[in-house]
């Protein structure tokens, strides 16, 4: 089997989650995508949900599925959202952004009343930090939050290269809300929360790629079957 069968599989399991009526948050990249594919032979099917997509390629992905789509402003709170993760530690802390959406997805995820997140096992770490952080920045005086966040992510016992990403035009990468992003090569984070809080102090920092104390379920599908991790702070496990 391969990463790819293991990204459908934890998808599939995600699917014991949704039920009829509920409004859905839909995440962004790869294994986020086959969730959109299931989901859409589901409504095809008769299934009834409302979806919020996390990105301008899922919109437009859901969208070729018929899967009804709505923006967060017309339900300002959602039922479920089911996104993918870079990293995944034991405490559901997340590394998010690869794909460029982590503004997106930590607005919808926070709006929402559960997140599961569905992974490979290459996603699952020990310790966040081999993925390169992404965070979202303003593209005014781009150098200058290079070099503060560098600064202040060194004060937290962090260092490594700070990037910023290009596209494949060779441009800065541009995301769905005209930012940019820079992707932090830090190693071993051994204090996501105290690196987090810094990251904040710096203007042009929009959001970070540490998505802490937001994921409720961890669904991360390997060799030996799926493994079901739950967030510390919550109570939803066992009701699928
Ligand atoms: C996009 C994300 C993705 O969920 C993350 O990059 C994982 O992507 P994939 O499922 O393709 O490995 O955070 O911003």
């Amino acid at each position: 089997m391969s990463s790819d069968d293991w990204k459908r599989q934890a998808a599939e399991h995600a699917l014991n989650y949704v039920k009829d009526g509920m409004r859905l948050g839909l995440g962004t990249g790869s294994t986020a995508a086959k969730f959109v594919d299931l989901l859409g032979g589901k409504v095809r099917d008769g299934l009834k949900v409302v979806c919020v997509p996390t990105s301008e390629t899922t919109r437009l992905h859901a969208a070729s599925l018929n899967i009804p789509l709505a923006t967060l402003d017309q339900y300002g709170s959602l039922d479920l959202t089911i996104d993918g993760a870079d990293e995944v530690d034991e405490e559901l802390r997340l590394i998010k952004g690869g794909g460029g959406a982590l503004l997106r997805e930590k607005i919808v995820a926070v709006a929402s009343e559960r997140v599961v997140i569905i992974a490979d096992i290459s996603k699952r770490v020990d310790v966040l930090g081999r993925f390169p952080l992404p965070l979202e920045v303003v593209p005014f005086g781009l150098s200058a939050t290079r070099r503060l966040v560098a600064a202040l992510a060194g004060d937290c016992g962090c260092e490594g290269e700070v990037k910023v990403r290009v596209g494949a035009d060779g441009a800065p990468f541009m995301t769905d809300n005209g930012n940019h992003i820079l992707d932090c090569a830090f190693g071993v984070i051994d204090d996501p929360e105290a690196l987090d809080d810094a990251l904040k102090l710096v203007p042009g920092v929009v959001e970070s790629g540490l998505f802490l104390g937001i994921a409720d379920v961890g669904i991360i599908a390997g060799p030996k079957g799926i493994e079901v991790l739950t967030g510390i702070e919550s109570d939803f496990d066992e009701e699928i």
